[in-house]
């Protein structure tokens, strides 16, 4: 592959342009663009796949998207995501492919890693959970006592937790309303204990979810439930009927006492945050059914068929991911607010932020520099109108900028009149307040007194985009969820990092090992054991082996 990214971002004769472009146009606002500009609110937008896609609320003009657009082409935007799509092995510091797309590829499709072609794979684990979600739904497949299952527990963390609980919420409207799905992530016992407090063991079925099925937490949290179980069905072969795992890994599958029967695989070419759409949604499969499962997937499809095939000035991930790059790079934006509009959705931000943050969240080049300019910005939100009681005043009139992304649904699924019209008023609002605010003028034409006027003066010119869709169903979840995935990857590749590695998340797992240990072991009264950390770090562990005597 030709190495596009030989020249240092900032170092780039588009970036360079960018700079000057942005000395140019960063004080000028949204109030003068859309005047100067009647069609605007139109132009800027994309409509593709059921998305209406608004960015005339940003501070760009033409100019700002040209430029951005040819920092693509210089950094090599299209020809990393055909070496993606390829199935070449970008994730150089791991040494995979990066093959998520495959996980939604059509049953004809052809995708290879190594000579070996993956869809049919991909289709046979998709066949296999279809199998297994039916029997479980219709309620032929029986517990040990011959009861059906009536509750699922998905046991995983980081990625094999965040999309099937983001996923079983938003899109529970089109659940088994007589099933129980709950999820247990944290190594906290409270999560496990809560989750299953009210539940009985002969109606449980436990999905151990993990890639590398050696992760501290989940592996703790599995043994936990092997042991709640076998403490009311004593009968280590009920273990078959009530465990099943989803993971890369069958040697520690069947060493945990999981027969190789009962797991659903997928491969080390599906990264941990990109794999909501292999086994690890069999959570989700279950509560949905397989024929919405797969329409999920075609939604996603579709979108990954977008972002390969639909020029760069109509791409949606493409502009989505530049646009991010342009707040982040010249206007210091240090975050980016996700706000759906819509319920269901409440466990979207969370998803985004590994999503987003693990993937993009490095400080050296693919080529191990130290990087000097920004990467990854932090993703948070909450469900709209709740956070319009809370964290809005900031994106209002505090001092950041904060750029938002705003989606929300014209048709709700649940018609209680008139929350939906009253719903989208405030999403409407919400953007326009933002982008044009109200002047000091307007504030005392309203008869404000002019000690009070400073404090409702609204300064405007806070960017937002809209996402507009007709209703949140299985395949428009799917586009969403891909626009962000490949809005991630145009991004990393603008700031040339590997968004596919994590190697960030290893020095406190083999810290905690450690520490582990010295909470264990010696004599907890004496506080005499040898503790080789800073003095902090050993005052804490002291006072915790005190209090545990
Ligand atoms: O947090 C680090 C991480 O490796 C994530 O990338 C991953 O999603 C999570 O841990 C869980 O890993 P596993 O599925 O192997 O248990």
């Amino acid at each position: 592959m030709k190495s596009f990214m030989a020249t240092y971002l900032t170092e780039t004769s588009a970036y360079h342009a960018l700079a000057v472009h942005h000395q140019q146009i960063h004080d000028v606002h949204l109030r003068e663009l859309f005047a100067n500009d009647s069609t605007r609110g139109e132009r800027l937008t994309l409509d593709a796949l059921g998305i209406y896609f608004d960015y005339s609320k940003h501070r760009i003009n033409d100019e700002t998207v040209n430029l951005l657009l040819a920092l693509a082409q210089e950094r090599g935007v299209a020809e990393k995501r055909d070496a993606m799509f390829r199935g070449d092995k970008i994730n150089v510091t791991e040494k995979r492919a990066v093959l998520h797309i495959a996980l939604r590829a059509p049953r004809d499709a052809e995708i290879f890693v190594d000579g070996v072609n993956v869809v049919p794979e991909v289709h046979a684990v998709l066949d296999k959970m279809s199998a297994f979600s039916k029997r479980v739904r219709d309620g032929e497949w029986q517990g040990a006592t011959g009861k059906r299952i009536r509750n699922v527990v998905n046991i995983g963390i980081g990625g094999s937790d965040l999309g099937p609980v983001m996923a079983y919420e938003a899109l529970k409207f089109y659940s088994a309303r007589d099933m129980n799905f709950r999820f247990v992530s944290n190594v906290d016992g409270t999560d496990f204990a809560e989750a299953t407090r009210d539940l009985n063991a002969d109606e449980t079925l436990f999905i151990i979810s993990s890639k590398t099925f050696t992760t501290q937490e989940t592996m703790t949290n599995a043994q936990t439930a092997r042991n709640w179980f076998l403490s009311q069905i004593n009968d280590e072969r009920a273990i078959a009927k009530h465990f099943v795992a989803v993971s890369t890994n069958e040697q520690e599958v069947v060493r945990f006492g999981i027969d190789a029967a009962n797991m659903f695989v997928f491969w080390d070419w599906v990264g941990g945050r990109y794999s909501m759409d292999s086994a690890i949604g069999l959570s989700t499969m279950l509560a949905i059914g397989p024929e919405n499962f797969r329409a999920m997937l075609d939604g996603f499809h579709a979108m990954d068929e977008h972002f390969r095939t639909a020029p760069f000035e109509k791409n949606m991930p493409v502009l989505m991911g530049l646009l991010a790059f342009w707040y982040n790079t010249f206007f210091d934006a240090q975050t980016i607010a996700v706000l759906p509009y819509d319920q269901y959705l409440k466990r979207f931000p969370a998803y985004l932020q590994q999503l987003t943050m693990e993937s993009n969240g490095k400080r050296v080049t693919l080529q191990g520099e130290t990087i000097e300019y920004q990467t990854s910005p932090i993703f948070w939100g909450e469900p709209g109108t709740n956070g319009q009681h809370s964290f809005y005043q900031l994106i209002h009139q505090g001092t950041k900028l904060i750029p938002c992304d705003f989606i929300a649904f014209t048709q709700t699924l649940n018609k209680l009149p008139p929350h939906h019209d009253i719903l989208m008023a405030n999403v409407f609002a919400q953007t326009e307040a933002l982008a044009f605010g109200k002047t000091a003028d307007e504030v005392r034409a309203e008869g404000t007194p002019e000690w009070l006027v400073p404090h409702r003066v609204f300064p405007g010119n806070r960017p937002t985009t809209t996402i507009l869709a007709e209703k949140l169903d299985p395949a428009t979840l799917g586009k969403l969820i891909a626009l962000y995935e490949h809005s991630v990857f145009v991004q990393g590749a603008l700031w040339d990092i590997d968004s596919f590695d994590q190697w960030g998340v290893e020095l406190g797992k083999v810290l905690a090992k450690k520490i582990l240990g010295e909470l264990e072991t010696g004599d907890l009264g004496t506080g005499d054991l040898r503790l080789e950390h800073d003095s902090s770090t050993n005052a804490l562990i002291r006072k915790y082996r005190a209090s545990k005597k």
